[in-house]
């Protein structure tokens, strides 16, 4: 069953006077608990597809579907709750929390999707199946950045998504804690979890799933033959 899907969307920025496409009328679908790697170089359009797949960015064309639901006519309260709950993100660089603990930027996006019940105990487990239960009480700026890396990923995961958006997840990682990390996601996903991941090594992610091929604001013809 599909997923996610993507209609023609379409993303302009401007440039000094003139206007160019970030992302120039791109389909896809990500199927339930599919594997899907996005490639291309940089400034080919990653980034600004991801964001607008996940609802951070509005499109000038097109649409995305969630289970065959657009998402941006759910206004900005449904909006940010899809964003809390549905899907899970990965952005690209730093992007926890520096004033909070380890274990409450996980926590943080249950508590902004306003549910009932606790989140210390949920937390705590994942940090645990991630190896950074020791680190709980840490700060970001203590963790290395694998550590940072896995952290944001239980954070992701902490409103249980059916789907995990990751943008470039292994970036700035040394090859052994990039695959290492590349691991830790397989396995995820091997439990029914979609990923769409944004990357620059296919190398790690070879034999996962579909890839996709980006260029130029477009996805290249012919790069997304299944390899499963
Ligand atoms: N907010 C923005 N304003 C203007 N241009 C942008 C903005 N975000 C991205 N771009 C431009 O859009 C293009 C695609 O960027 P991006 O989506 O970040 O690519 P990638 O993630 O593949 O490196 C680049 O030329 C970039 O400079
Ligand atoms: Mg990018």
């Amino acid at each position: 069953m599909v997923l996610l899907e993507a209609k023609g969307l379409v993303k302009g920025f401007r440039r000094g006077l003139a206007g160019f496409r970030a992302v120039d009328g791109v389909s896809l679908s990500v199927g339930q608990g599919e594997f899907v790697s996005l490639t291309g170089r940089s400034g080919s359009g990653k980034t600004t597809l991801l964001s607008l797949l996940a609802g951070l960015l509005g499109p000038d064309g097109g649409d995305v579907l969630l289970r065959g639901r657009s998402i941006f006519a759910l206004g900005d309260a449904g909006l940010a709750r899809l964003r809390n709950r549905e899907i899970g993100f990965l952005p690209q660089g730093r992007s926890l929390l520096g004033n909070l603990t380890v274990l409450d930027n996980v926590r943080l996006p249950f508590h902004l999707a306003r549910r009932q019940g606790g989140s210390r105990q949920r937390a705590l487990e994942l940090l645990g199946d991630l190896s950074l239960a020791h680190l709980a009480g840490n700060r970001p700026h203590e963790l290395s950045g694998g550590e940072l890396r896995r952290v944001a990923l239980a954070r992701a995961l902490m409103n249980s998504p059916e789907l995990v958006v990751a943008d470039e997840p292994t970036g700035d990682l040394d090859l052994g804690t990039a695959a290492s990390l590349i691991r830790l996601i397989r396995d995820i996903n091997s439990r029914g979890v979609a990923f769409l991941v944004a990357t620059h090594d296919l190398d790690l992610c070879r034999g996962l799933g579909r890839v996709l091929e980006m260029s130029g604001g477009r996805l290249v013809d012919g790069a997304s033959a299944g390899r499963s």
